[in-house]
């Protein structure tokens, strides 16, 4: 989010070695998306995860993979992702810190997961899903990996209806230039029901990310603008401050909704 130009391979990489360097000068190290570990906390608030297996969906730079590792003591986590500069950023931050045993990275172009049906535990996914259109093939495929009685916590940037996207909304997505595959609450429920899950539920985090983000644009004008130019230039930090200013009116206007989203895999026994 924020930066350039999805998929390992023949296309080239949208989280680049300048948007890492750009997004974690802003959001922190190991970081692609606002909020940090209090976020994160807030998206698996009440899981038990100790013991527990985890799927990492989107993982990016691998600072939520980490920060589940060191803080949750689950079994393992699997941090999964598209594109191969992120992957490999997380590889060494987990090594790094000695997690190389708990936490694995695993890159793979999108499509089907390479991971057997029934896997994990937990699925959890921060601002990632937003890149892939087919919300009904992605929660199809995040159940199956799931094993029976698993959970989903998740966060996403959704837009807040199903119609045409405002001009505003769409000068947003233009000047991101990312694969934004934005869908609406209702259609996320919908695409998770279908899928099998039950209890599924959807927590607007407008009001939260709007203000977060009037002050990311007033540091990135102020306090971070120096930092942020020293490590990606400043043409690049002047192309996300007109980012961040257009993403403020469609965040104002509750357009862009940032949402935990929450789901369960039944667990196939009989109630
Ligand atoms: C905004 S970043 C968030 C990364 C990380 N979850 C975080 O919060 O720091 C979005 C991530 O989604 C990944 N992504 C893009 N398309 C994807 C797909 N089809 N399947 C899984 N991840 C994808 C990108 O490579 C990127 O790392």
């Amino acid at each position: 989010m924020g930066s350039a130009g999805s998929g390992m391979g023949e296309r080239e990489p949208e989280y680049d070695e300048a948007a890492i360097r750009f997004l974690e000068a802003l959001w922190g190290e190991g970081y692609l998306s606002p909020g940090g570990s209090a976020e994160v906390d807030r998206v698996l608030m009440g899981l038990a995860l100790k013991g527990r297996t985890v799927l990492d969906f989107g993982c990016g730079a691998g600072g939520i993979s980490l920060h589940i590792a060191r803080t949750y003591d689950p079994a393992g986590v699997v941090g999964y992702d598209v594109e191969q500069p992120v992957v490999d950023r997380a590889r060494a931050a987990a090594a790094a810190a000695g997690l190389a045993s708990v936490v694995q990275f695993v890159a793979s172009p999108p499509g089907r997961l390479p991971f057997n049906d029934d896997s994990f535990d937990l699925v959890f996914s921060k601002d990632a899903m937003i890149h892939v259109a087919d919300k009904e093939w992605l929660f199809g495929e995040l159940y199956r990996v799931l094993k029976p009685g698993g959970r989903l916590a998740a966060s996403d940037w959704l837009i807040a209806h199903d119609g045409e996207p405002s001009d505003d909304m769409k000068a947003y997505v233009a000047a991101e230039g990312l694969s934004f595959g934005m869908a609406s609450p209702r259609r996320y429920l919908a695409a998770m029901t279908a899928a099998g899950f039950v209890d599924a539920s959807a927590e607007n985090r407008n009001a939260w990310y709007r203000e977060v983000a009037r002050g990311e644009l007033e540091r990135l004008r102020g306090s971070l603008y120096a930092e942020a130019a020293a490590a990606v230039g400043e043409a690049y930090v002047e192309k996300n401050i007109r980012t961040w200013a257009a993403m403020q009116k469609v965040l104002d206007s509750g357009e862009h909704c940032p949402t935990h989203l929450r789901g369960s895999k039944p667990n196939g026994r009989a109630p």
